[in-house]
């Protein structure tokens, strides 16, 4: 079983095959070249030796595991790394791991020398079907998270399913929630088959192979899809902050707390509803996602504490907030998003937002 795509260059192979073959792949489009593994400290125990002697990389660098990571100075330590190993613009630079390492790593390749190739190998749930996709990649500062990158885009996106086998099952519910809202955005026979097949997605231990390929597979069609669109179809690639701009607010106000797969799941409630509220969409369409999101067992109302005056203080830092008015990407039907004519981003009054806030 193997898929492949293209995207701005970017072969991306969804493959439940041996990392031997990843090792060829990279030795056919960069015929000798250097190979250095980048993992936290957690995938590089669990994978790192393995991956590192399949592939025949040097070595494995890592660094501890967490969002905490994701900084200026890990990055000054990978690339000062590079450096003292001597490494030249005849290196490739393999991302193991989640969205943070791929991150980094491709931050690290975008920088390194002004840039060098990179693979991005996505272990979690959230960067197979995400993060490893797109080109973006970047490190936190204290003033906020993603605020100093670039666009790197990888050479090869090589996404094995069977990574998730050693990923915990909270993990696997946050990258479900980024499933979900793929199926919202893009396609209601998807967001049905999520629902019908939520238990082995949430519960099964490993997660069976058929399904991991066939969740993997769907939602990264449907963001290849709409990244490519993008230069087609002036900002379509905003649809992707669906449950995001409020989501990103709940994060920010429960000091990262609430974890980024519970915040958008929150996130897309608010802003699903505040579709209706806007009249762009029907009743229908919260209690649909309703149901998906809490069979994930996600959350679907505001934590308790948080007061929605705050939430929505927070919306107007988002990177998103353009000429003071926050926009937002709704949904105007399972499957469809409002506001094509307006680049997907809808202004919306702040009272609208904190009255929907408010009664959840
Ligand atoms: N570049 C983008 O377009 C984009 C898009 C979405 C998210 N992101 C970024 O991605 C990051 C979140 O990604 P994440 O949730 O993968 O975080 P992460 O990289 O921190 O991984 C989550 C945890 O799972 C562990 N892990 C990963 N794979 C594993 C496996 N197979 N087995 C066991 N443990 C495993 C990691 O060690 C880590 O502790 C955020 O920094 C976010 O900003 C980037
Ligand atoms: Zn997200």
């Amino acid at each position: 079983m193997s898929v492949a795509r293209t995207l701005h260059g970017a072969r991306i192979v969804i493959a439940q095959d041996p990392p031997s073959a990843l090792g060829r792949a990279i030795a056919t489009r960069w015929p000798a070249h250097r190979m250095v593994l980048i993992a936290d400290a957690t995938v590089a125990a669990l994978h790192g030796d393995r991956v590192r002697a399949a592939l025949g990389a040097e070595v494995v660098l890592t660094f501890p595991p967490g969002e905490a990571s994701k900084t200026r100075e890990t990055w000054a330590m990978l690339t000062d790394a590079l450096l003292a190993r001597g490494c030249g613009r005849d290196t490739v630079l393999v991302a193991l791991g989640g969205g943070v390492t791929g991150d980094l790593t491709g931050f690290v390749a975008a920088t390194y020398l002004r840039g060098i190739p990179l693979v991005q190998c996505p272990t979690s749930l959230l960067a197979m079907i995400d993060a490893a996709i797109g080109g973006k990649c970047g490190v936190d500062t204290p003033a906020g998270k993603n605020l100093v990158g670039a666009i790197h885009h990888p050479g090869l996106v090589w996404i094995d399913p069977t990574f998730l086998e050693t990923l915990p099952l909270a993990a696997r519910r946050e990258g479900l929630a980024e499933a979900i809202k793929h199926g919202v955005i893009a396609e209601a026979s998807y967001l049905a088959w999520l629902h019908a097949t939520m238990p082995t997605l949430v519960d099964a231990a490993p997660l069976p192979r058929e399904i991991a390929h066939a969740l993997v597979e769907r939602s990264v069609g449907i963001k290849c899809e709409i990244v490519a669109a993008d230069e087609r179809e002036a900002n379509r690639r905003q649809v992707l902050n669906l449950g995001h701009t409020i989501g990103h607010a709940i994060e920010q106000v429960s000091g990262y707390a609430v974890a980024h797969g519970e915040a958008v799941a929150i996130g897309m409630m608010a802003e699903a509803r505040l579709a209706v509220r806007l009249g762009l969409a029907a009743t229908a369409v919260p209690e649909r996602i309703s149901e998906v999101v809490r069979a994930a067992g996600l959350p679907t109302a505001l934590p308790m504490a948080m007061d929605p005056a705050a939430i929505l203080a927070a919306t107007r830092q988002d990177k998103k907030a353009r000429s003071g008015t926050v926009r937002y990407a709704l949904p105007a039907a399972i499957g469809r998003m409002a506001g094509a004519e307006q680049g997907y981003g809808i202004p919306v009054e702040e009272a609208a937002v904190l009255q929907t806030l408010t009664e959840m």
